[in-house]
């Protein structure tokens, strides 16, 4: 028998047309090390949310692939993202999580930074240097692009990106769901309490799998499914919307994002929430109300686990939420999960929100910890020699997606499988992981804009009219 030679990533671990992934591409340590520099430093991740840094000099500091970075306000209300290391040694310049300052001084030899990155202090500027460093080339590191979409704060380091929204396509709805108001105005959602932040042993793609839309994993849930932990009586937190719509998994091509969703039939109205509680059930239904009547039939989306590639995953309903998987190395990823409200919800709606949050969610939440015992145990089971060389079988839902998928006269963009009676597919995790092949296989974004390509063709084929 030959011996396999280590080596990194190659075409054909990815094979999507068998339904086949290797295990190399989630235990590989130089697989980790490329993707970091094709997929980290080239696409769009999440930073934060504006209302975490309200005013001048207010400052979160956040990660991007493995580096730490500071969001922050400078003195002119503009926000920026740098890198938080040093120019001069790469020491940390900011070492707290949050907070306020005028200046970051770093604390090796105390150069310091304004909040709009400029080198403004040198120690010994006249004597040590004679006065001739030029400060202006020394600024902190900042992102080559920086997006604020309805108040989340997006950033690239690669300037050849395509903008923010481009980037997202037609998957900015799914967004949308999350960050407009419960009653349909357009971007309300502010961040509750703090952020939640805990390390797991695994490679960052399993969460990342299980977000863009594992509904086949539900026997996981079994037992806090039949303790009925769900704030809308008893059992899951969507049994309601399963009931009456139908349930899709929606992948939007070459752009690597994908998420469930449900829709509502067109004349019914939306199912009751919360009913663990009068005030907050009625908010709601008043909310619901309203959105159906600025909406329209967008309102009849209703939104579930998603995610937006790479590490951004969305959780629009109950518990309202977006976390970031962010890789420590091929063995470990540290979550951080952001929970959303309405800014102007009672503050009774709200403490009944955060104490449903914290129930839910996270290592310590009802549904969180039994999904971290699949990924750590998955991942560790599949390190060894003998196991890496038997890839995991992505086959469910083969070829059964469509384009153009209609359900009582709204229309789902991008390609859809309707599975309300199969309960599952596995299309979008090969959407996941046919965008996690291109960016590991595509030297630039010419190539991964793929969509610009197609848009030029089409507009050839289109007649020039007089
Ligand atoms: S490392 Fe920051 S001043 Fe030297
Ligand atoms: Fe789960």
């Amino acid at each position: 028998m030959a011996i396999a030679r280590a080596e990194g990533y190659r075409e054909g671990l990815v094979d999507l047309a068998a339904g086949r992934i290797s295990r190399e591409i989630f235990v590989n340590d130089e697989i980790y090390r490329q993707e970091l520099e094709r997929v980290f430093a080239r696409s769009w991740l999440f930073v934060g949310h504006e209302s975490q840094i309200p005013s001048p000099g207010d400052f979160f500091v956040s990660s991007m692939g493995e580096e730490s970075v500071i969001l922050c306000r400078d003195r002119a209300h503009q926000i920026h993202v740098f890198l938080n290391s040093c120019r001069h040694r790469g020491m940390k310049v900011c070492r707290y999580d949050e907070g306020s300052t005028p200046v970051f001084t770093c604390p090796y030899h105390g150069w310091s930074y304004s909040t709009d990155g400029k080198l403004v202090g040198v120690p010994y500027f006249r004597e040590a240097y004679r006065s001739k460093l030029e400060r202006s080339q020394w600024g902190l590191v900042e992102v080559a692009q920086l997006y604020n979409y309805k108040g989340t704060v997006w950033a690239t380091w690669d300037p050849a990106a395509p903008s923010f929204l481009e980037y997202l396509g037609d998957f900015v709805i799914f967004l949308d769901l999350i960050l407009d108001g419960r009653d349909g105005r357009e971007g309300q959602a502010e961040v509750l309490g703090g952020v939640e932040k805990w390390l797991i042993p695994c490679n960052w793609k399993f969460p990342a799998e299980n977000f863009s839309g594992d509904s086949y994993h539900n026997i996981s849930h079994r037992s806090v499914d039949l303790a009925g932990i769900g704030p809308s009586g008893s059992g899951r937190r969507d049994t309601a919307e399963l009931m009456i719509g139908r349930k899709l998994h929606v992948c939007i091509p070459d752009r690597g994002h994908q998420t469930i969703v449900y829709v509502l039939p067109k004349d019914l109205p939306p199912p009751p929430t919360y009913q663990h509680s009068s005030v907050v059930s009625e908010y709601f239904r008043h909310c619901e109300e309203e959105r159906r009547r600025t909406r329209g039939d967008q309102a009849r989306l209703m939104g579930a686990p998603g995610e937006i590639f790479p590490t951004a995953a969305l959780l629009p309903r109950q518990p309202r939420t977006l976390a970031v998987w962010h890789p420590r190395g091929p063995h470990q990823t540290e979550v951080w999960r952001w929970f959303f409200v309405d800014r102007d919800t009672p503050a009774e709606v709200k403490n009944f929100l955060r104490e449903y949050y914290i129930r839910y969610s996270g290592p310590a939440g009802m549904t969180e910890q039994d999904d971290m015992e699949n990924w750590n145990y998955a991942h560790a089971a599949s390190r060894g020699t003998i196991a890496r060389r038997h890839p995991y079988c992505y086959e469910m839902g083969l070829g059964c997606a469509v384009e153009d998928y209609k359900w009582e006269g709204l229309r789902i963009p991008g390609r859809v499988i309707d599975i309300t009676q199969a309960q599952s597919s596995e299309e979008p995790m090969r959407n996941l992981y046919r965008r996690w092949a291109q960016f590991m296989e595509a030297d630039s974004w010419a190539e991964l804009a793929s969509w610009r390509r197609a848009d030029t063709a089409a507009a050839a084929l289109r007649p020039t009219g007089t």
